[in-house]
């Protein structure tokens, strides 16, 4: 069933599930949104360093292979992340306030029912808001999570990360919702470089409320036990299934920019550049090639043999340099969490009351 709220006009699903009713939002694009959008990924391919935005691995196709990826012997940050909020869930609840969960970039939830097994066991109701650019992935992961849970109603919000924050603050069940918990999970955050990552956390700290606490993931920097094969290998697994995720971008922006990328003409390439501390994951082209696209502002753009598209970058970090941005933008820094290894951490903070 389909619906317009009354908050904005976006398009609501509703399905009845066991417990409460699950909506999923799809925040409208506009058409002057979709322009801009072609505009920009038009500018990183043309760019000295041609570039997309690592958000375009993500149709419903490049939403299962990440969770196939997450699943490999080689990719330690799912299971490690995990490990560690294995070991949080019980005291969570004693240890900040919520009853609302707000997490970004959900994909299929699976590390947040750690948490909802946890909240169903102390029998502590909360309404969980899921936001991802994947609409089909939060769908039926946002059905599904109603179903299994008694103590959870939720509301997913499809879109990007801005736009959907800017949607749970105006909505009424988020304004009278009381204390909420962000999550940030499985390293996303080293997505972004330096100088949008401090525009990211003042964008979410502008949104939340004093008293809200929030929960980010972050990937260790390699060290003495932590050598930086072992997180070259993590992208660079063994079945080939990270290739298929980073070649899928171009089927997605073909979709979208109604272009003609080949990709049997690229092929996948996952290094660790050790002087910005980052995991890059590039396309290599295999041949001189041309592109073609209605929406390219100039001539259809040129790739000479053995240049490259980067498609993503995954920043490693020290806690400490990790740390400091968010303190600076006004948190409080409450704990870090980590592994045995120190692998991975997750960091927990609290907008200042
Ligand atoms: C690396 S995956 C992490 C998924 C999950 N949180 C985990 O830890 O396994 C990143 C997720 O963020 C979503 N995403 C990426 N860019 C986004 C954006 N700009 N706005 C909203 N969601 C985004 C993707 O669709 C994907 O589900």
């Amino acid at each position: 069933m389909s619906s317009p709220t009354a908050f904005c006009a976006c398009t609501a699903t509703e399905h009845t599930a066991k417990a409460a009713p699950t909506t999923v939002i799809q925040l409208p694009q506009a058409a002057t949104d979709r322009a801009a959008e072609r505009r920009q990924i038009w500018a990183g391919l043309s760019a000295a360093q041609p570039e997309i935005d690592s958000r375009y691995f993500y149709d419903a196709h490049g939403s299962q292979l990440y969770e196939a990826i997450t699943q490999t012997r080689a990719y330690y940050p799912t299971r490690t992340e995990a490990g560690i909020l294995r070991a949080l869930a019980n005291d969570l609840p004693q240890r900040v306030r919520f009853s609302q969960i707000v997490e970004l970039g959900s994909g299929s939830s699976a590390k947040t029912r750690i948490l909802f097994d946890a909240l169903q066991r102390q029998n502590q109701a909360v309404h969980y808001w899921p936001i991802d650019v994947s609409h089909r992935m939060l769908e039926a992961t946002a059905t599904a999570l109603a179903h299994q849970y008694d103590t959870l109603s939720v509301t997913g919000l499809a879109g990007d990360y801005a736009g959907a924050l800017k949607a749970w603050a105006r909505h009424p069940k988020a304004q009278h919702g009381g204390p909420a918990l962000f999550m940030f999970l499985g390293g996303t955050i080293g997505n972004f470089d330096a100088t949008s990552k401090s525009a990211f956390i003042d964008m979410l700290h502008g949104h939340m409320r004093p008293g809200d606490a929030m929960l980010v993931g972050f990937d260790r920097a390699p060290h003495a036990s932590k050598p930086v094969w072992r997180i070259e290998q993590a992208y660079n697994d063994e079945a080939g299934l990270t290739a298929a995720f980073n070649l899928n971008c171009l089927t997605h922006l073909n979709r979208i920019l109604d272009s003609d990328f080949d990709n049997d003409g690229w092929q996948h390439q996952a290094f660790y550049n050790t002087d910005a501390n980052q995991i890059e994951m590039h396309l290599l082209s295999r041949r001189q090639q041309t592109v073609h696209s209605p929406y390219f502002e100039t001539a259809p753009l040129t790739f000479a043999q053995g240049t490259t598209i980067r498609t993503e970058i995954s920043r490693k970090f020290h806690p400490a340099p990790f740390t400091a941005p968010f303190t600076e933008a006004g948190f409080k820094h409450l704990a870090t969490f980590e592994d045995t290894r120190q692998y991975f951490g997750v960091l927990m903070l609290l907008k200042k009351p």
